[in-house]
């Protein structure tokens, strides 16, 4: 296969793993992307000369977008990282010491659970408080676990397995009469669902920017508020105080050494731009509207389980499902050979949230939606599902 039929092939393709990665891109992304790498490519804080300014410039706008988004009082509370996962990374290990302890939930990413996990056997506590089998979690179960040396809550916003949407103002305010650190990892609900850590109480919060803020791959970024005490992940070259053999103790810098991936913040700007122009709840409401037509066509063929809560207001624009007998990479295999639809099978990095809805046995298969795609993607993608169903209905 040479490169011209890989394009044709990505135009033919029904892409349904958004929460993966969106694709595509608005053309404002690709726009600054094409900018920052062929005329304004020089490295930023490094020099004085013009286009290094032109550089720091972009950087600086897009802080302050993403502050504006999330409601952040001062933008250089704001890092930039390469994903979700090196966020949640600095921040579950900057922040927890020998002796803590920590909740989370049975919904979370490895990216969340794995790095505790690291910590646990550095001598931290970890208590998972248990979902509902639609996914959800009852904040009061989490109050309940909180003990004098919890020092730290860390939760998802939206589960990257069912869609569902945490209650987190309420987390956030049992965290703040509590006095426990509040984090949140808002994977799949940045850009998407209303952020605002004010108002829900948030002290830190990872953010991919190549999911719903529709930036490109490799860029992502963490929120620490100035009251938490954190420690640094890689020191190096910051451009400031270079003098010093020591790292700054002022942020951004604090946490962000090297060279920062211009492009891909530049392509972020882009995102960032395109939801304020589109409007984030227009995106949100166009999402429900295929998650509902989606739900509503699957829903009468026998043999095909779909998961998660069944109130749209508690879910984002993910489906999943399960064929009954029928192994989930088969499903997506078949979807993607024969019906040229992309869709995630297997466990999605997510092994409690699978057992805690019953689908650790044989994983299940994530659709997932974003503002890109048509009616038509939809109809064609649960029409294929049901053709697949009954097949599989009649073979028994
Ligand atoms: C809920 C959740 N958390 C964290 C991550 C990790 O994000 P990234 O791929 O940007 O590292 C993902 C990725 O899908 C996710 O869905």
């Amino acid at each position: 296969m040479n490169l011209v039929d890989i394009i044709i092939m990505g135009d033919l393709m029904i892409y349904l793993d958004n929460a993966a990665t969106t694709f595509p891109k608005p053309e404002s992304t690709y726009y600054y992307m094409n900018k920052y790498t062929r005329e304004t490519a020089a490295n930023p804080g490094r020099g004085s000369h013009s286009m290094a300014v032109e550089s720091a410039e972009i950087i600086f706008e897009t802080r302050e977008l993403l502050a504006e988004f999330f409601n952040i009082e001062d933008s250089m509370n704001i890092v930039f990282t390469k994903n979700c996962t090196e966020s949640l990374n600095i921040a579950i290990k900057g922040v927890l010491k020998k002796g803590d302890h920590v909740i989370t939930t049975s919904m979370e990413h490895n990216s969340v659970l794995r790095p505790l996990s690291t910590m646990e056997s550095r001598g931290v506590a970890m208590t998972i408080v248990q979902a509902d089998e639609f996914g959800m979690i009852n904040p009061k179960d989490i109050e309940k676990e909180i003990r004098k040396n919890t020092r730290m809550v860390v939760s998802t916003h939206v589960s990257n397995l069912t869609g569902t949407i945490m209650p987190i103002e309420e987390i956030g305010k049992i965290c703040r009469e509590k006095g426990v650190l509040f984090m949140v990892d808002s994977a799949q609900s940045a850009g998407l669902l209303e952020i605002d850590v004010k108002k829900q109480n948030i002290d830190i919060l990872a953010f991919p920017g190549h999911k719903n803020l529709f930036g490109p791959m490799g860029i992502g970024g963490l929120y620490v508020s100035e009251d938490v005490e954190i420690d640094t992940f890689i020191e190096g070259g910051t451009g400031s105080m270079s003098s010093e053999i020591i790292q700054p103790d002022f942020m951004p810098d604090k946490l962000e050494s090297g060279t920062p991936n211009l492009p891909g913040i530049a392509g972020l700007k882009g995102g960032l731009e395109f939801i304020l122009e589109t409007g984030r709840e227009t995106i949100r409401k166009r999402e429900d509207q295929l998650v509902k037509v989606f739900l509503e066509t699957i829903s009468s063929t026998w043999n095909i389980e779909s998961y998660g809560p069944k109130d749209l207001k508690y879910r984002s624009g993910v489906v999943l499902v399960n064929i009954k007998d029928l192994d989930s990479s088969e499903l997506a295999s078949i979807l993607d050979r024969k019906y040229s639809i992309a869709v995630r099978p297997g466990y999605h990095c997510a092994p409690l949230a699978h057992k805690t809805i019953g689908t650790y046995e044989k994983g299940a298969v994530r659709f997932s939606m974003s503002w890109f795609n048509t009616l038509k993607d939809i109809e064609q993608a649960s029409q294929a599902l049901i053709k697949i169903a009954e097949e599989c209905g009649q073979e028994e």
